[in-house]
């Protein structure tokens, strides 16, 4: 097998309408909607770039500038931030892009879909193999063995494209990519089935996919021969499903914890429990839950 390549680059697929949050969602991507203090898409360049990565591609949607203006510099504010001392404050926003880290900002002209989301980003990526991370997915991992982590371990390994999964639900198989295979060892699994959003009889297993993913570069090619799908999208699943047929794909089981932010509950979720995690805060939350289930509930 030839020496794995360094994994350099992330796709961020930001241009969906986010309807399930409107109406904060009308000129904002549901990207930008905070997890307590931060942007949902923050954590998962965080992610990312924790995993070695050095170019943040974002595929935006028309009249949504806003990830773009959150990974620039904004000079009036680090200039009053600096004035008033804030350094902490002036080290967290200068940090949002860290030296060495570069963004590239690309436009999906209509939303077709996650599959034509990364079609779009094809230029800025390449010949190389790429990872994907839909930030509506947050992923909270015990320790410091972040998902997309864990995932360049396992393409060092294996040089071939990489999902992320966990079991689900059978009724939840109706929200996701649901995969079947052969456990090679453990939490690993050799993908031979894969379908996008079936009904629970149709689910191939109960493994359903989390939004990262490590994909060869074959997959644009992929892209382009495969139809319209589940939704009347061009669908990531599907193209995945053909490179299959011509390279092992594999699914690795996520070891965290998957908050589905798409939804508002898995959003209350995510706030709820980062919030009593959150240094600051985390103490005086939890007394204030307590006492509210008592008096409540
Ligand atoms: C997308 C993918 C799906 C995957 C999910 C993970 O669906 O199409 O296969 O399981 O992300 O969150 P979406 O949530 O964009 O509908």
């Amino acid at each position: 097998m030839p020496a794995p390549v360094k994994l350099r680059k992330a796709v961020f697929p930001v241009a969906g309408f986010g309807t399930r949050f409107l109406p904060a969602t009308k000129v904002n991507p549901k990207e930008m909607l905070p997890v307590i203090d931060k942007p949902l898409i923050q954590y998962a360049t965080e992610e990312a770039i924790a995993a070695g990565i050095d170019t943040l591609i974002f595929v935006n949607g028309k009249h949504k500038r806003a990830i773009e203006d959150h990974f620039d510099v904004v000079p009036e504010l680090a200039w009053q931030l600096r004035e008033r001392g804030k350094d902490e404050l002036l080290a967290q926003v200068e940090n949002i892009v860290p030296p060495g880290v570069t963004c590239i900002n690309m436009r999906q002209p209509q939303a077709r879909g996650l599959g034509d989301a990364v079609l779009c980003a094809e230029s800025a990526v390449g010949d190389e193999p790429f990872a994907v991370l839909l930030a509506d997915d947050l992923i909270v991992s015990p320790g410091q063995s972040h998902v997309m982590k864990r995932l360049v371990e396992c393409h060092r390994k294996h040089g071939a494209t990489i999902l992320s999964a966990e079991f689900i639900e059978a009724e939840k198989s109706r929200q996701y990519g649901v995969i079947d295979g052969e456990e090679i060892e453990k939490g690993l699994w050799r993908v031979t089935r894969m379908v996008e959003k079936p009904e629970p009889q149709d689910a191939p297993n109960r493994i359903g996919l989390m939004g990262r993913y490590i994909l060869q570069p074959g997959i644009f090619e992929c892209l382009r021969r495969t139809g319209e799908g589940a939704g009347g999208e061009l669908q990531l699943t599907d193209a995945i499903a053909m490179l299959m047929q011509s390279e092992p794909v594999y699914a690795q089981l996520c070891e965290g914890t998957r908050y589905d932010c798409g939804s508002k509950a898995g959003y209350l979720q995510a706030n709820v429990e980062l919030g009593l995690e959150h240094p600051e805060l985390g103490a005086w939350f939890g007394d204030y839950l307590r006492a509210l289930v008592k008096e409540r509930l």
